[in-house]
């Protein structure tokens, strides 16, 4: 497949056109950022790690029912994937109380919740992505209320297929943040996009706690590359 023209870069990745429409190469850059975009940096040879990370994750839900974008892995950097429209709103999942809600709640991190609690974020870095709900994705346009029941379908199921994907490698998934696309050559479908990676995950080792994800950025809490490069080797062996 070729690459053409890039159609979109955003803080993490580049999407480029195929010599098909109904394709793009989404390629993985180093870039990091936290807090949308507030804070900026690098993070030497992440987008290899993600790019590696993404395929075996998304192969994973796949097998296990979830429709992807994924179609094949091209290179170090960059995945072939089913061109969609991406539905502008960002479905986080959580297991642990952790980050915002943390913050929101007024509460520590750690406990483990009774059950997964799901958020809707506008995805909107200049707003902050503020929290919304099905209603305000359905009166916006953003989503139809039967796409956001399917999003959170959706995200029970790969919550429950991470879950256990990780437990197996001594790791404890979270939360975690999906987002989802239309892809027009499939009838309009609603299927996963972007990317499953320590970016958009919160990983904490069983037993320790210790952070494997970009919280170790976020928080400045070193051995960034390294931590990537061991959730790559533990994701992929
Ligand atoms: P939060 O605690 O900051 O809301 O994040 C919850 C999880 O979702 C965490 O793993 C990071 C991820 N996330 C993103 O990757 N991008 C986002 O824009 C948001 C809101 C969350």
């Amino acid at each position: 497949m070729e690459r053409r023209n890039q159609v979109y870069e955003g803080k993490a990745k580049i999407l480029y056109e195929t010599d098909d429409p109904a394709y793009l190469i989404q390629y993985f850059k180093d870039d990091a950022s936290a807090f949308n975009a507030k804070k900026l940096g690098s993070i030497e040879s992440k987008g290899i790690f993600n790019n590696r990370i993404s395929t075996r994750l998304f192969q994973e839900v796949e097998a296990n029912g979830i429709p992807t974008h994924f179609v094949k892995n091209l290179s170090e950097r960059e995945m072939l994937v089913k061109r969609v429209d991406i539905i502008m709103v960002e479905i986080v999942l959580r297991n642990v109380i952790a980050g915002n809600l943390a913050k929101r709640m007024g509460v520590e991190e750690g406990k483990r919740l009774p059950h997964p609690i799901i958020d809707l974020h506008l995805k909107n870095d200049a707003l902050d992505d503020p929290l919304i709900n099905e209603d305000t994705a359905s009166a916006f346009d953003l989503g139809t209320r039967e796409e956001m029941a399917q999003a959170r379908e959706y995200a029970l199921k790969v919550n429950d297929i991470l879950m256990k994907f990780f437990a197996a490698r001594n790791v404890d998934l979270i939360d975690f943040k999906l987002e989802f696309g239309r892809c027009a050559a499939e009838g309009g479908k609603m299927i996963l996009a972007d990317e499953i990676t320590p970016d958009g995950c919160r990983l904490w080792e069983k037993g320790t706690g210790r952070k494997m994800d970009k919280d170790r950025f976020r928080r400045d809490l070193g051995n960034i590359e390294a931590t990537y490069a061991e959730v790559d080797r533990l994701v992929t062996s």
